[in-house]
């Protein structure tokens, strides 16, 4: 390593050692890191996958779900009384009803408000459920019961909550706890060492997460056990759940997650349809299935709250950040969530000096749930097109500005080292490919088309870690069974794991079969968020086929009588290093076709102590500016990030596009719109809520990994790449479109609706 080589960017830092449970560190792979179409390309695409929505039992009944239509209410009177005289009506479910009077929880166990409550604090709460022999009849069902409601003032819009008349969301405020604070040097000393100071505001409207496949469940009883199909990113999440609010030892609760149709934060938490549904199965002795109408996912299962976010920031004329100013608030709703967004201004850049200050506050609107990256998307529109303006002022590289303050360590700790941090090399190298220089250095248009190239980074600020149970049995033939209780969330899980698997004990992919997402018959995972199914659960795919093969090797030792350390195992054949006579196929041991079946259980390792581990990004962009319509037609993207190990190349190109696209939705296309008049949601549909489509995308998408593994951490090397794959995009895309026509938009969605409002102040202020 030259001298100039900051130690970040060593790869020689400190691995895992193999003991007795854990593998060393990969040296070279022959599977890993290659391009594998997944395990279930076939059902996916054939229809054959049974996704939840799928379900369908013997004898099943069709729930529907009566919701207030107002902003905020009070239910009075509900009469059932015609409903429940209707043709094929068999349940009617209410806050009355045996069981059903019940607190309400969110994930992490504390309250908020009741299964039914009668306080509507937003459009879309649940007021009455039916069950019903058919789906029509359910919803006619619906529409024949009567509710009267005491209509209330709401509120709806962030700072309008904040006034001290606002109507109250609920008793006490609607400021979410107090607004959290993160300190650091001392700011005013920080700003007097400025050269300038730039302070701007920006804004970030409430986003859907919009899944393909709506939320839903299915709930049977076979005595007292109840076994639910959801669509969850997490089927231990649910079992918790359903074990807690309806009294039940975890054991006779059964959640079952094969297939789920996109979930992007929405489907961590379990819903109150789940809840009915095996309510209404209880009642009527018949498993009952609700999936929400479309329009229903949009108002009440989650969505990433809108912000508004002020930096000031105080900066050196050689580039360097003096002091932070950072002010966010957001609105998680009507329910307890976190609108926080600083976390990436805190931890991305070096600065002494800073002051970072979140506001959440309850609104009259559905309830924020985790979307792609939790507040990091909001903070990066910000903070990274104000680092794209100190650049334009400073006449520098707006990549040379991010690499020169590069935070080495967690620097609001002050400086809790980090496993790696190879920001560096994306921005080096995503220019390098991209082939940035020359594309800024292109001649000036004066024409209505004009070009611009945009770069943002970022860092995601979870890694994960254990706990991760897999167990892997290899059977007599040679052939596998993986058993991992991680749900596969559309990223490709079950096809890395078995990557991993053919990767230490030669068995070609095809011939393993997968246990998954299962609560009664895999393993225990948490739930697939965060990033973290890759670095939490490879390492324990992989120490539970290390296991196996540690097995294989002693029962080799014994039947071929030569030391085990001489052994390896290639293709199934287990041979002797230095006697090429001696070898024999797996599956002519002896004693494996005695005992039929070696069993290897592996866990996830600790994380190492006193360290943190982020995964790292950068994006470039080009853009098409029409400046007579406003639209910016996208013609390049690139994608330069660091997430530890390429498992598979091909799902992780996959993922970075998927990514990319949901980052041009947030950036320019999405936005959730509440009527001023009513507080109720006015695109609560595919037609009016625009979610990008193939005429949307950029038309040439590129990635440079750095496929750097960061063994230190854990013995695959992996870090994350799903969130940051959505980071930092909607940024670029500002800062491309600023450098083409020189304005800087501050709020999403940037469509042609806006741009074509600030042309036309731009050529009236000239
Ligand atoms: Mo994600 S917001 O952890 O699914």
């Amino acid at each position: 390593m030259s001298e100039e080589t900051p130690y970040w960017l060593d790869d020689t830092v400190p691995e895992t050692p193999q003991t007795d449970e854990y593998p060393a560190p990969w040296k070279t792979t022959t599977v890993i890191g290659t391009r594998v179409t997944r395990v279930d390309a076939y059902e996916r695409v054939s229809g054959t996958a049974v996704y939840p929505h799928d379900v369908s039992l013997p004898d099943m009944l069709h729930g529907a779900i009566l919701r207030c239509p107002h902003a905020h209410a009070k239910v009075l009177k509900i009469d059932t009384g015609k409903a429940e005289k209707m043709p094929g009506v068999r349940v009617v479910l209410t806050g009355d009803s045996p069981g059903a009077d019940m607190g309400w929880y969110e994930r992490r166990g504390t309250f908020y408000g009741r299964l039914f409550d009668p306080h509507c604090r937003h459009e879309g709460e649940e007021v009455v459920a039916v069950a019903a022999e058919t789906l029509p009849q359910a919803f006619d069902a619906i529409r024949a019961i009567e509710v009267e409601y005491e209509v209330l003032p709401f509120v709806i819009d962030d700072e309008a909550a904040l006034a001290p008349d606002a109507p109250a969301v609920h008793e006490g405020g609607n400021v979410v706890g107090k607004p959290s604070v993160r300190e650091r040097g001392d700011l005013t000393a920080g700003f007097e060492q400025a050269d300038f100071v730039i302070e701007r505001t920006f804004r970030t409207p409430c986003e859907i997460h919009a899944p393909m496949e709506p939320h839903g469940s299915v709930a049977r009883w076979d005595g007292n056990r109840l076994t639910v199909w959801d669509s969850t990113q997490g089927v231990f999440s649910v079992q918790q759940a359903m074990a807690r609010v309806l009294g039940l030892p975890l054991a006779n609760v059964r959640v079952i997650g094969h297939y789920m149709g996109g979930g992007f934060g929405a489907k961590l938490e379990t819903g109150k349809y789940t809840v009915f549904a095996a309510l209404m199965a209880r009642m009527t002795g018949r498993p009952v299935k609700i999936f929400l109408p479309r329009e229903d996912c949009f108002r009440v299962t989650g969505n990433r709250p809108g912000n508004t976010i002020t930096i000031k920031i105080g900066v050196k004329n050689d580039g360097s950040l003096t002091a932070m100013d950072y002010k966010s608030l957001g609105s998680n709703g009507a329910y307890r969530y976190n609108a926080s967004t600083s976390t990436m201004a805190v931890y991305l850049y070096t600065c002494p000096n800073i002051r970072a200050e979140d506001t959440t506050v309850y609104t009259n609107a559905g309830k924020a749930r985790p979307m792609r990256g939790p507040g990091f998307p909001q903070c990066a529109w910000a903070l990274e097109q104000v680092m794209d303006e100190i650049a334009q002022k400073l006449k520098i590289d707006p990549v040379d500005l991010r690499l020169k303050n590069i935070a080495e360590m967690a620097q609001y700790e002050d400086g809790v080292p980090l496993t790696s941090n190879h920001l560096a090399a994306c921005l080096r190298k995503g220019a390098k490919e991209f082939g940035w220089a020359k594309a800024r250095a292109r001649t000036e248009s004066d024409g209505h088309l004009r070009r611009g190239v945009g770069v943002a980074a970022c860092f995601w600020g979870y890694a994960g870690g254990p706990p991760s149970t897999v167990i892997v049995k290899l059977f007599s033939d040679g052939s596998v069974n993986l058993n991992m209780g991680a749900s596969d969330i559309g990223t490709g899980t079950k096809t890395w794991a078995a990557m991993i698997v053919a990767e230490e004990l030669g068995v070609a992919v095809e011939r393993m079969q997968i246990e998954h997402a299962d609560t009664a018959t895999t393993q225990y995972a948490t739930s697939s968020g965060g990033s973290k199914t890759v670095p939490s659960d490879s390492p324990a795919v992989r120490a539970a086929a290390f296991a196996v093969k540690k097995q294989l090797l002693e029962m080799a030792a014994e039947e071929l009588e030569v030391e085990e350390s001489d052994l390896e195992l290639h293709d199934l054949t287990i041979s002797s290093r230095s006697n090429s006579e001696k070898k024999i196929e797996v599956s002519k041991l002896a004693k494996l076709d005695r005992q039929g079946v070696v069993i290897g259980t592996g866990y996830r390792e600790p994380n190492p102590e006193g360290k943190f581990t982020w995964p790292y990004g950068a994006q470039f962009c080009e853009v098409e500016v029409n400046t007579r319509t406003g639209e910016v037609r996208l013609l390049r993207f690139l994608g330069a990030h660091d997430s530890g190990r390429v498992l598979n190349r091909l799902t992780y190109d996959n993922q970075l596009f998927g990514g990319i696209v949901m980052g041009v939705g947030f950036g320019m296309t999405e936005e959730r719109v509440l009527d001023r008049q009513t507080g109720k949601m006015a695109n609560a549909n595919f037609h009016d809520y625009k979610i990008p489509t193939m005429m949307d995308v950029a038309l040439s998408h590129q990635n440079a990994p750095i496929d750097r593994p960061d063994t230190e951490f854990n013995t695959t090397g992996t870090k994350g790449l799903g969130e940051p794959a959505t980071i930092p995009t909607a940024a670029a895309i500002a800062n491309a479109v600023c450098d083409a026509i020189g304005i800087r938009v501050t709020d999403t969605p940037l469509n042609p609706t806006q741009l074509v409002r600030l042309i036309a102040e731009q050529r009236k202020e000239a």
